[in-house]
This record gives C-alpha cells, sequence and structure tokens, in this order.
C-alpha cells in the first residue's frame, strides 16, 4: 500500500512544524556553495505543503532562519534573503490558488525591508485563506519570542490592564506570535541531529518528535507522509496511564 494511503485522515496532527536541517551538507556532498542548497530547500517545502493540503492538515510551520542565523557568513545571509523575496515572489500565485495563508513569526523587523514588504504584500493577499497555513519562522528563536511575551505582559500589569493573579499559562499563550494556532502535535527534523535549536520552546512542551537522516533538499511529501504515519501509531498520553486513556 502506497504511503499516503496508510495515512489515517481522522487522526492528522492539525499542525506540523520542521526544522529543516541538511541544506549546506547537501550542496557540499554535490560540490556546490551551500546557497545551492537553500534553493533546493524551497523544492522541499514546496512538495511538503502540497503533501499538506492533500491530505488536510491544517497548519505547516517551517524553521526558515533562526535568530543565531545571522552569525553566519554575509554572502550566505545575502544568498538566504534573495532567495526569501524570490520566493514569494514566485510563489505568491500559487498559494492564492490552492488557498493556502502565508505567515510569519520572529523578528521581523530585523529582516531587510525589501523582505519585510514582500511578506507583507503576499499575508495580506492570502490573509482569508483556510486551506492551510504556511508559517516562516524568520529571525526567530523561542528564547526571543517568550522574553516578548514576558514584556507585553509586564507592560499590560504596569498599566493596570492586567491583575498579577490573572497570569496563567493561557493568557501567557495568547502574547506569543503563535496565539492564534494550535501547539504542533508533530515535530520533524531531518539531516540527523537531534536538536531542538530554540524552535517554539514553550509550543512543543507535548509535541512528538521525528526525525530523519535525509538533508532537507531530499526530504519530499512521501517522507512527511512516513513522519505521519510514525505519529500515529505512537500513544500519547499527556501524563496520564495507558489504562486511564483506554
Ligand atoms: C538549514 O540547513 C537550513 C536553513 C538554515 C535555511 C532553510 C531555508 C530554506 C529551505 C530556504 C529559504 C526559505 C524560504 C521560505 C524561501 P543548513 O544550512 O544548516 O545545513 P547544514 O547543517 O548542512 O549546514
Amino acid at each position: 500500500m502506497e504511503i499516503k494511503e496508510q495515512v489515517d485522515i481522522h487522526k492528522l496532527p492539525q499542525h506540523i512544524a520542521i526544522i529543516m536541517d541538511g541544506n549546506g551538507r547537501w550542496a557540499e556532498s554535490q560540490g556546490e556553495f551551500r546557497s545551492f542548497g537553500h534553493e533546493m530547500g524551497v523544492l522541499s517545502i514546496k512538495d511538503v505543503i502540497e503533501g499538506c493540503v492533500e491530505i488536510g492538515v491544517k497548519y505547516l510551520t517551517v524553521y526558515a532562519f533562526s535568530t543565531e542565523n545571522w552569525n553566519r557568513p554575509v554572502e550566505e545571509v545575502n544568498a538566504l534573503m534573495e532567495l526569501l523575496v524570490t520566493t514569494i515572489n514566485n510563489e505568491a500565485e500559487t498559494l492564492k490558488q490552492n488557498k493556502i495563508r502565508l505567515n510569519a513569526i520572529g523578528n521581523i523587523s530585523s529582516l531587510p525591508q525589501k523582505c519585510i514588504d514582500e511578506l507583507n504584500e503576499t499575508m495580506r493577499e492570502t490573509s482569508l485563506n483556510s486551506n492551510c497555513t504556511l508559517t516562516l519562522a524568520l529571525s526567530y528563536s523561542a528564547k526571543w519570542e517568550i522574553t516578548e511575551a514576558a514584556k507585553k505582559i509586564a507592560a499590560k500589569v504596569q498599566n493596570n490592564e492586567l491583575n498579577l493573579e490573572a497570569i496563567n499559562e493561557d493568557t501567557f499563550a495568547k502574547e506569543l506570535s503563535t496565539a492564534d494556532m494550535p501547539d504542533p502535535e508533530l515535530m520533524i527534523r531531518t539531516s540527523g541531529e537531534h536538536r531542538i535549536s530554540n524552535f517554539m520552546l514553550w509550543q512543543i512542551a507535548y509535541t512528538e518528535f521525528y526525525f530523519t537522516d535525509k538533508l532537507w533538499p531530499d526530504f519530499r511529501k512521501e517522507d512527511l507522509f512516513e513522519a505521519i504515519v510514525d505519529y500515529q501509531k505512537r500513544e500519547r498520553r499527556f501524563g496520564k496511564t495507558s489504562q486511564q486513556l483506554n
């Protein structure tokens, strides 16, 4: 049976988060510049979002550029920013046709102005789409996001808009950039690395992890389906016992 047919569409994760890793190694193994790996990585994002739409996954969040990635050689950072602009430009029509909403999380104001403009335009044009939400984490780090949320809450308390006693997990989560989406049930990391690298630390409290040795440019929707099938075999207990669940 084909892997897609093995996916139980009644037990789909609503939200899948991906740490796309291995673009550089993939390119170097082909004797190419690292930026070629990022270009090929875009094809993987396209295929995976197509897979999400085919089976009905509502939220896909991809770690496209971390706060720490600013420390990479300036040529690579520039190539990634260029790629972001051209990709959004090239794909805006496809996003619209397939009713995909584009979203971004992270310190967006730190990006070059043309990235901000391109993102804002396409996010505005796709804001009412409801087939699937594709979120790009850009200049993102979870510790930054959590610190920003703490600052917003502190300001509300200071301005008497919020009582100290009223702060709880829900009020806190509402100040995160992911406030309008469910927490990911499944997180995938490619390239054989078993790390979280400062990604969605609050949101992954009960997320299932799936690691694969495949490098991101080799990852396709079939690999996504395989990860989902693996996830569906697991028992999510949320701290309870197996007997309690049955
Ligand atoms: C990790 O591979 C990947 C990144 C840091 C960037 C991911 C970006 C893309 C796939 C394309 C750009 C995104 C959009 C939305 C246009 P790595 O470079 O860390 O690989 P390595 O670990 O082998 O060095």
